[in-house]
């Protein structure tokens, strides 16, 4: 088999590769093909009518097929040795007929089966989307961004095509094999019989390759999501490509992902390539049989040349729908694995989500406490650890601390993009738990560390804030973040493009965009993420100016890279390796010469001079 050749360096290339993506948890097959089918069937229910047309059409077609041989037998046994015109005629009417209404059924069961099998991309698409919108930020921790692609387009893709791949038309042709049996049986039975006898063969050969297929399939679309998950971390990647000059090995692993792909669908390739051949055998052995008998049984006078012509074109017809099934069970297969990985996904559980009965918080004060709270992104290694905090509306908090003392973690848990293992947090004194996702996140604006723009108009990203906003506030907004005097020198103004994730604009003309966003917004509680401080001192300044008066008369928690916002703050907080250490103003801090102190000293003191300038 082509995927078990020798460890390779091409083998070693892809070991390599998975070893430095972590390409995540790989599905194992689990469910049975019958629930897995059952639970297919049920997402596509409200089409159930196109199915049963589809069905219906499909039958009526076979039926009027199986009565072709019947004509063929009645010339060559009737009319030719009659020479019965008159009933030719007839029979060539008939025969058009039956053309004519082949045809529209025909049309009808296309029609019907691009329908449902539509339909169903559609729902399933936006269900599966829907779901992992809703699911936490740990989810996307856990499953790369190729992976999510590859499961909301190549894998419905897969489950389509079991559909359209001709699954009903198979399950016709069952049907259409039972009725082809009892008409042969009717014209010769001995000869039936002799048929019957390949059929164990066949179904046993086609059991054979499904069960291996079902597995190689579940390896095909998990090579499929590999190579999507390199593309898409190449293409956000390629500026750290490029810089370090480093497409080569990007190349590379491209190159020996995109390998896996090829060696997983030749896995595949090489059972149907035994299967199909060895089916194709058993039914010509089958035919000749037929043959040889058959004429034996002519010369014996116990059958006619037309029954052995008619039987022989029943029997082909009876052997179509095993070859049918063994294409259709490949595309099945297919679909199957792929509706597993697509169902692990809609069975994962948001680990944050509303309680019963969640409360809708209207206007907050702002008014924040953090009781005893504990959080921990990986069991036993907790990031913050017994933290209590009580906030006053309007007050500043500033956060500082070395990098990965846990600041960031700290406000993550404001708006709930986890929740503590331990303790609570209340916003006017409810628990932030009690509240509604959608009303507690209202009160609240995040500036995150890492802004992200969307590729859309600077308008747009700066109304992604609050979408009913009119242009009017749009602008009022960026003038307050100080975006306003760039964004008009833009040849296109508000409506220039940022660029996917706003990559078109400087990091502080993007900082200032989410600020604007963020004051759009009008929120009770601010959370400023500050990036650290690269911007030049212009912008800085221009930044502070707009964050001062972002936080007037809002509750802010800072993360401060500069002094001045800590300077200002009401409460700054110390953090050291999760554990708030010092807490207290800038003045009483320094004078207490701890933490804050050294901290003051590495961090800040070089922009005493700057900020004072400013
Ligand atoms: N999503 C995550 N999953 C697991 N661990 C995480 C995750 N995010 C952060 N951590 C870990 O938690 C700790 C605190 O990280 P955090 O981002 O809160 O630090 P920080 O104080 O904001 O640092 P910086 O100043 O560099 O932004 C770090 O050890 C980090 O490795
Ligand atoms: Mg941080």
């Amino acid at each position: 088999m082509i995927s078990g050749r020798p460890m390779g360096p091409g083998a070693m290339a892809r070991g390599r590769a998975d070893m430095w993506s972590g390409m995540g948890p790989k599905v194992e097959l689990q469910s049975s093909p019958w629930k897995l089918t059952v639970r297919l069937l049920s997402m596509i229910k409200d089409y159930n009518y196109h199915l049963f047309m589809a069905l219906f059409c499909l039958v009526s077609m076979s039926a009027l097929q199986m009565t072709m041989p019947w004509a063929f037998k009645h010339i060559i046994d009737t009319t030719i040795p009659e020479r019965d015109v008159n009933g030719l005629v007839w029979i060539g009417i008939a025969l058009l007929i039956i053309q004519a209404l082949r045809y529209v059924f025909g049309y009808g069961q296309r029609y019907y089966i691009s329908f449902a099998s539509q339909q169903l991309v559609y729902r399933v698409t936006r269900n599966l989307f829907e779901h992992i919108e809703r699911l936490s930020l740990r989810f996307y921790e856990r499953n790369s961004t190729g992976e999510i692609i590859s499961r909301i387009t190549n894998d419905i893709q897969a489950m389509q095509q079991a559909i359209n791949g001709g699954t009903i038309m198979a399950f016709v042709g069952l049907l259409n094999m039972f009725a082809f049996g009892v008409i042969m049986l009717a014209l010769q039975w001995k000869l039936a019989l002799l048929v019957f006898l390949t059929v164990p063969i066949l179904v046993g050969a086609s059991q054979y390759s499904a069960n291996k297929l079902r597995d190689r399939y579940l390896r095909v679309q998990e090579k499929a999501a590999d190579v999507n998950n390199v593309l898409s971390e190449n293409i956000s990647g390629m500026r750290v490509a490029k810089a370090f000059a480093q497409e080569g090995r990007q190349r590379q692993r491209f190159s020996s992902e995109n390998r896996g792909n090829l060696d997983a669908n030749m896995s595949t390739a090489s059972v149907q390539a035994v299967a199909t051949p060895a089916i194709q055998m058993i039914s010509a052995a089958g035919t000749a049989g037929v043959l040889g008998i058959g004429t034996y049984f002519i010369f014996d006078h116990s059958m006619t040349v037309g029954a052995l012509v008619a039987f022989n074109s029943y029997l082909i017809q009876f052997y179509q729908p095993v070859e049918d099934l063994i294409r259709v069970n490949n595309t099945l297969q297919q679909a199957l694995a792929a509706a597993e990985r697509i169902f692990e996904y809609l069975d994962e559980v948001p680990d944050v989500s509303d309680r019963p009965g969640a409360v809708e918080l209207a206007r907050a004060e702002g008014a924040v406490r953090m009781e005893g709270v504990t959080f921990e992104y990986e069991p036993g290694k907790p990031v913050l650890i017994d933290a209590n905090v009580d906030v006053a509306p309007g007050q500043v908090i500033a956060l500082v601390g070395h990098t990965g003392s846990g600041k960031t973690t700290f406000v993550n848990l404001l708006p709930r993009f986890y929740d503590p293992q331990s303790g609570r947090i209340t916003l006017d004194g409810h628990d932030i738990r009690d509240l509604s996702l959608s009303s507690l996140r209202a009160q609240l604006a995040v500036v995150i560390q890492e802004t992200f723009l969307f590729g859309a108009t600077m308008r747009d990203n700066i109304r992604y804030g609050r979408l009913d906003a009119t242009d009017e506030e749009v602008e009022a907004a960026a003038r307050e973040a100080h975006a306003d005097e760039f964004i008009r020198l833009l040849p296109k103004g508000y409506d220039a493009w940022c660029g996917d994730g706003g990559v078109l604009i400087s990091r502080g003309q993007r900082q200032r965009i989410s600020l604007a966003r963020a004051i759009l917004k009008n929120p009770r509680v601010l959370i400023l993420d500050e990036a650290t401080s690269d911007v030049d001192t212009e912008t800085e300044v221009l930044i502070q100016a707009a964050l001062e008066r972002v936080m007037r008369g809002r509750t802010t928690f800072v993360i401060a890279h500069r002094l001045s916002t800590v300077r200002h703050a009401d409460q700054i907080l110390v953090l050291d390796h999760g554990r708030i250490v010092e807490r207290g103003t800038h003045e009483g801090l320094l004078s207490t010469r701890g933490a804050y102190h050294a901290l003051y000293h590495a961090q800040f003191a070089g922009q005493e001079l700057s900020t004072a300038a400013g």
